[in-house]
């Protein structure tokens, strides 16, 4: 089949269902493929231009011993929020006053007991979820402050989400599934980008079959090269090795931070394995939906 004829395939009804892009989306449905890409594509040149921005600005000035030390922009705030659900039974708070916010570049784990509310907690850092209280920044933007369409037009730009569930679309193979956010983005190779990806993550012998014939660990991994595949600025995964052999496990790891040190790509791991969270810079404890206060 040829490389038209399966974009064609795969439908922009498709990319919108598999990344719950509603009608009229400004980011999708308005914007020219053309646009999308040159704007996706260029994540990586983008931020390695901006950092060419911040060192001219630093050389262009005059008296560099008075200029104020520049505090570190986070990536990520998350900022005094709260989660609760009211159902028949009663009101339940799954978080409360979770506070912290990380670096671009900086790599985080976050632990604790089952039930704690550490998945509650990575939805609404990415925005799938809403706070009851507090918001979160993402480069600076306060993502409750913006529509859902925009909300989910910046998660496509920024963010790689890798659910506890893995979330794979049934109806499409392995390569489809890796191959939906580039098509999303108007990206030309993305055949050959979702192919090395899957490569990467050892599965090139698998690229044709659907997600009910792989097994756990091997959904996984389509998961997690879904996730890597646009580089995003930020990745979110939740217990990404929680279904893999050991073996494999290394290499999935292996390459959370390839991505974390060659992109300068944040990283936020819920894990149970404390050797994960020990290769992580920050380690984040919560306990019944509150942050141990001692790890921060
Ligand atoms: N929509 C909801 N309605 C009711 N309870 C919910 C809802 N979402 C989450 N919970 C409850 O909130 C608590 C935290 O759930 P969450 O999935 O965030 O835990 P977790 O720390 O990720 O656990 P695990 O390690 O088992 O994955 C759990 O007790 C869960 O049952
Ligand atoms: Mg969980």
């Amino acid at each position: 089949m040829g490389k038209a004829s399966k974009t064609n395939k795969l439908g922009k009804s498709r990319v919108r269902r598999a990344h719950n892009i509603p009608h009229g989306c400004k980011g999708f449905a308005t914007a020219t493929v053309a646009e999308v890409s040159r704007l996706l594509k260029s994540l990586r040149a983008r931020r390695l231009l901006s950092v060419v921005f911040i060192e001219k600005a630093v050389m262009s000035e005059t008296n560099p011993v008075e200029r104020p030390e520049a505090a570190p922009v986070a990536i990520i705030a998350v900022e005094h929020v709260f989660k609760s659900v009211t159902d028949s039974t009663g009101t339940l708070t799954i978080l409360r006053d979770i506070d912290f916010s990380l670096a671009a570049k900086e790599t985080a784990a976050i632990v604790g007991a089952s039930g704690s509310g550490k998945s509650t907690l990575l939805s609404i850092i990415a925005g799938l979820d809403t706070p009851t209280q507090g918001t979160v920044r993402l480069a600076g933007q306060d993502i409750f402050a913006i529509s859902e369409d925009d909300r989910a037009a910046l998660r496509a730009q920024k963010v790689g989400f890798v659910f506890q569930s893995f979330q794979l679309m049934a109806n499409l193979t392995a390569l489809e599934n890796v191959m939906l956010p580039l098509e999303l983005s108007g990206t030309r190779n993305a055949r050959a980008l979702a192919t090395e990806m899957l490569g990467r993550v050892g599965l090139s012998q698998r690229l044709g079959h659907y997600p009910k014939v792989l097994s756990g660990g091997e959904q996984q991994r389509v998961a997690l090269a879904r996730a890597f595949v646009v580089q995003p600025a930020v990745l979110l995964a939740d217990e990404p090795t929680g279904s893999l052999d050991f073996a494999t496990g290394e290499t999935v790891m292996k390459l959370m931070f390839e991505l974390n040190q060659e992109l300068g790509t944040t990283l936020v791991l819920v894990t149970h394995d404390q050797s994960i969270a020990a290769q992580c810079q920050r380690k984040i404890t919560i306990e019944a939906g509150q942050v141990v206060p001692q790890n921060l």
